[in-house]
Formats: structure tokens, sequence, C-alpha cells
């Protein structure tokens, strides 16, 4: 063994004893007639000492050692006389008898410390060393420590862990597929799974009965720090549940998860309808940690000649508790956040409850005070607060609302990540309509089943129909989604033409499982959560590039490995492939 301990292990206890150690050289300093180096490994560090007056020679050889170096010492563990609190072996130190040089190492890029000097780009070039970084190596301990409390926790209540396929076939629906031409069928591709969506509902057909997988997704789609084309989740399904059965098996996932791993107990896990998340945060996926809920004075300021709440479908807005006093700059700060392209508001409406109670708005000249009274009641204001107001398209107006009450939550304070507030959103429509191409696409997916009550609406007026769908939501992100499935053919098959598909086109891209349907499908449904989201979530983090080993970039590119690239031209003509760029 070229070590007896690792660098976090020794503490006073060892005083006295003869130890090796192999590690990274982190730091080393050079005091008179001592040198003192930090060896690092994966469990800690520990100080070395190399003394000029008991051993000058060795002390020599320890000076030269640079950053990084591999190296192996073996001496005598030793109480220190400067102890260092922060560290759990701060309390010792040992005096190097024998150091060997296991490898050398060129001067690293970037300060391999917490706080490091290296930009996001050259980290990621260097994403091994990167990772020596004892952050980022915690963060990945926490993905090891999440999935194997959700193993653990799955397997108990006897869940069982199956592997689907990950060259499949390429389906219309969902984001785009990355595809993998097949050499042995000339012309034809296979494709990576965006989720193993369909071969869970055939385990289920299967008699399964209860399946998760923590698996990679594969999705082509424009990245954003909580998106990467391939990402992980943990997939799972049940037989002959309901939605409220789904929703306790995966609360008790969660509160487990939180507990085990963040020791933190889950007060409640309430249950809000789509349609109140929409109403009330202006989004299906609502931060709770804070109220300053949207309200609505559509009827109350129409019929004031102005123009723009005259002609508005929509005219709500929140209230900043205790912002009354903000300036005119923290104002048109504000009505600049929501005019940015992303947001698109026209423009932002503000009224002060002064402290003396007197109310003050940025369209006096159409509102008098006791209309703004009015306001500030629905608002259920009071002296201090501001009331800030948008108007227009009601569902633009909402998503505006939204941004802007996030954006007044993290001025505030009210986002605070150790905080975690789930919820359940339920009750999802099923179905989309997309104006551009002029057809209805499923919100969740094409499995998901349609609320009973709501069925014979498919006929009538397929955009009111709701879905018996969820997702569990988390400070404001989506955590998960899952839903009850179709689990007949002649229903699927409707399905699919509500979507668009012809017959033939159903047949071809789904027909393996709508037949699989005739032979006996248990009704069933399940749940897949974002175990990259969960992780960053946990770990306090927005990125989830942070809890990934070695992630993509913003481009999809691995710039360590330089991927993608290109192939060579035998490769090409192997798969009978022409570039056409
Ligand atoms: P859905 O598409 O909602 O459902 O995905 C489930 C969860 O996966 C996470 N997620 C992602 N995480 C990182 N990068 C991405 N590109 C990405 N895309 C999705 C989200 C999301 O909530 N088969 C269904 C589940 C089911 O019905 O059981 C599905 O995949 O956290």
């Amino acid at each position: 063994m070229l070590r007896t301990h690792n660098c976090g292990e020794l503490n006073i206890a060892h005083t006295g004893k003869t130890v090796t150690l192999s590690g990274w050289v982190q730091r080393s300093r050079d005091l008179g007639g001592m040198t003192f180096i930090d060896l690092r490994d994966r469990y800690g560090i520990t100080q070395l000492v190399f003394n000029m007056e008991t051993n000058a020679p060795l002390c020599e050889d320890a000076r030269k050692l640079g950053r990084e170096f591999v190296i192996s010492v073996t001496g005598t563990v030793a109480e220190r006389s400067n102890k260092n609190p922060k560290l759990t072996t701060g309390e010792i130190e040992i005096i190097v008898e024998k150091l060997e040089i296991l490898n050398s190492s060129k001067i690293p890029p970037f300060t391999i410390e917490e706080n490091t000097d290296g930009g996001d780009e050259l980290r990621m070039k260097y994403r091994y060393l990167d990772l020596r970084r004892s952050n980022v190596r915690d963060n990945l301990m926490l993905r090891h420590r999440m999935a194997i409390e959700t193993r653990n926790y799955m397997n108990n209540i006897g869940f069982i862990e199956v592997e689907t396929p990950v060259l499949i076939k390429s389906t219309p629906e969902g984001a785009r597929d990355f595809v993998v031409p097949s050499r042995m069928n000339e012309g034809q591709f296979y494709a990576l799974p965006q989720s193993p969506q369909t071969f869970k509902q055939l385990l289920m057909v299967a008699g399964f009965d209860k399946y998760f997988q923590i698996v990679k997704c594969f999705r082509d789609e424009d990245l954003r720090a909580d998106r990467q084309p391939e990402f992980t989740q943990i997939d799972c399904e049940m037989s002959f549940v309901t939605q409220d059965d789904i929703l306790e098996t995966f609360e008790g996932l969660t509160r487990h998860l939180f507990n085990n791993v963040k020791g933190v107990e889950i007060e409640s896990l309430p249950r809000m309808t789509f349609a109140d998340a929409m109403k009330y945060y202006g989004n299906d996926k609502p931060d709770i940690r804070f109220g300053m809920t949207i309200k609505e004075i559509t009827e109350v300021a129409k019929g004031h000649d102005f123009k723009v709440f005259d002609d508005a479908e929509l005219i709500a807005g929140i209230n900043a508790e205790n912002c009354a006093a903000y300036t005119r700059k923290q104002l048109d700060a504000l009505t600049d956040f929501v005019k940015r392209p992303q947001i698109g508001a026209g423009g932002l409406i503000y009224v002060r409850y002064n402290e003396d109670g007197t109310l003050k708005s940025s369209v006096d000249k159409f509102y008098s005070e006791d209309e703004l009274k009015k306001w500030a009641a629905i608002f259920e204001a009071k002296p201090g607060d501001l009331l800030l107001i948008l108007a227009g398209n009601a569902s633009k107006t909402r998503k505006a609302l939204s941004e802007l009450r996030l954006e007044m939550g993290n001025q505030l304070g009210l986002r605070n990540p150790d905080v975690f507030a789930p919820l359940w959103v339920v009750d999802f429509p099923l179905l989309e309509w997309d104006e551009e191409t002029q057809r209805y696409y499923a919100m969740h997916h094409p499995f998901t089943s349609p609320k009973p009550e709501d069925i014979a609406l498919l006929d009538t007026d397929p955009g009111k129909v709701r879905a018996n769908a969820y997702d569990l939501v988390i400070n404001g992100v989506e955590i998960g989604g899952g839903s009850i499935r179709i689990y007949n053919k002649d229903l699927q098959k409707k399905m699919f033409t509500i979507l668009g598909f012809s017959d033939e086109d159903a047949q071809a891209q789904f027909g393996f499982l709508m037949n699989a349907f005739e032979y006996g499908a248990p009704p069933h449904g399940g749940i897949a959560f974002g175990f990259d989201r969960m992780c960053s979530l946990f770990g306090g983090s927005d990125s989830i590039r942070d809890f990934i080993a070695f992630p993509k970039n913003n481009s999809g590119r691995d710039v360590m490995i330089d991927s993608p690239a290109p192939v060579k031209q035998e490769q090409l003509d192997e798969l009978k492939l022409k570039l056409n760029l």
C-alpha cells in the first residue's frame, strides 16, 4: 500500500504514530528553517512538516515540489502548535521522515482551491483538475448519496431497477432526437431515448408492477442552466394505481431524500391546480417560498380613459410589501426589467401606498385616490406597500408578472436557497394549441390519460380536457413530472388522431405500444424526476452542470474531449452517409 491512512482521517488520537500518506501537493510554504506542505486527497488535507535543522536534504527535496505533484510520505503524527479548527485534521501535522515523488505535474492552469481564478471554459477544458477542487468534489459526493438513498428507498418499497435500451427509435413528439446511423441497416437510424417512457409502460404490460431506473436521457434542445443534452432521470412506473397513490409514493421519496441527505424535514407538500398556479403565480412552476401572489383589477380599473388599461384583456399586479419608498431609479430599473424582450411588457404602472396613508400612482391623471384605494383593497395592501401593475394580453401579462414577482422575490431576499418549498401542480391541460402549426400538442406526452370526466370533451373541445398529470415543483424549479397513462388501444389511437397523426403514422411510430395494449395492459402511471436538477437544488446551485462530472457547455460541446467532432471519410462511407455542408 502506498498509504496507511488517507489525508482526512488523522487526529490527535494518532499522535506519535508512524503513518504513510499519499496525495497531491496543494500548497507549500517555506518559513525559515521549516517547509510546510498541504497534502490533499479525496478525503481532506493534512499538513506535512519538513525541518531543515533535523533533515536538511529532505527539506531541500520538499522545497522543489511543485503544485499538484503526486507524493507519498512517511512520518510521525505530531500535535500542532498552531491548530486549524477548519480542518478535521487541523490539530495534527506529520513530521516527515521519508518522501517519494510518485509523479510530477505541470503548473495547473488555475488554482485548485475552493475559490479558483479559472474561468468556466478553462475549468471545463481541464475538468479533471476542476474535479480536484473540494466544492466540485462535494457536489459529486452529494449526487452519489442521492443516488444511493434513492436506490435504497425504492428497493425497500418493492421497486426493481430495470435497464432499458439506449439505441431506440426516433419519434416526432417532444424535443429533437439525437440520432445514430446504423452500419448494418443501411440508411437507417437509431435514436437515443428522450426518456424510457414507452419501455417502462411495456414493463407494466409485462407485469413488473413497480419499476424504477436511474437513467440517462438525451434531448437535442436549446441549453440553459437547468438543461443538458444528456441528463439523468429517476424514472418510475407503477401498476394498478391512482394519481393519489403515485403522489403519495413519491412524496415519500422526496421526504426521504430531504431527510436523509439534507437533514431537512418537509413540513407539507401541498397540491395546487395548474389553473390556480397560472392565476396566482403566472407560472406552472410556482416558487411558493413567498406570497406576493398575482391580484387582478381588470374590472375596477377599466373605463377611466386610460387607453392601455381599456384595451387590456387583463390588468393585474403584485404587492411588493414595504417597498413604497422605492426610488424613481429603482422603479425605472423595474420598468426596464419588464420591458426586456424576453419579458416583453409594454410598461409598468405603480402605486405607492405611502406610510401616511396617501396613495400616489404613475397614472394619477386617470385615477383618483379613492379609485386607487379600491385597488389597494384588492391587493390587501397596507401603508408602506408598493403595487406593481401590468396590463395587456392575459397570458403574456401573467408570464411577465411571474418574472417580475421572482425578481422582486430576489431583490427582497425572499428566495433563500436553504428553505425548501415543494408542491405538486396537478390537473394540467391534456393538450396545448400551437398557433404556428395550427395543431394540438400533448402538454406532457401522448401517453397521458385524460381525466375520465373530461373524456367526452375530446370530441367537442379538446383544449379544455384536463389530464391526470402532475409535476413536482420545488422553489420554482420543475423537479419531476408524470401522469396516469392511457392503457386502452382505442383511446391511445384517438389521442394520436387528435395530435394530427394519420392511422398509418401512428401505427408505424407507436404500433408496438398499441399492440401491447391488446394483451392485457394494466392501468398504470408514473413519474420521472430530473436527477441533476434535484442534486443542484439540494446543493444550493442554479446550475446543473456543477453536479455532472463531465458536462457539456452551452453550445452542447464537451471542450475537454473536443466533441462533437467530424468523423473520418471511411466511417461515413461505411455508414453510406454523405455530408451536405
Ligand atoms: P419530462 O419530460 O417532464 O417527463 O422530464 C422529467 C424531468 O426531467 C428533467 N429534465 C431535464 N433535466 C435536465 N436537462 C434536460 N434537458 C431535461 N429535460 C427534462 C426535469 C423534468 O421534470 N417520460 C416523462 C416522465 C413520465 O411521464 O413519467 C418525462 O420524461 O426535471
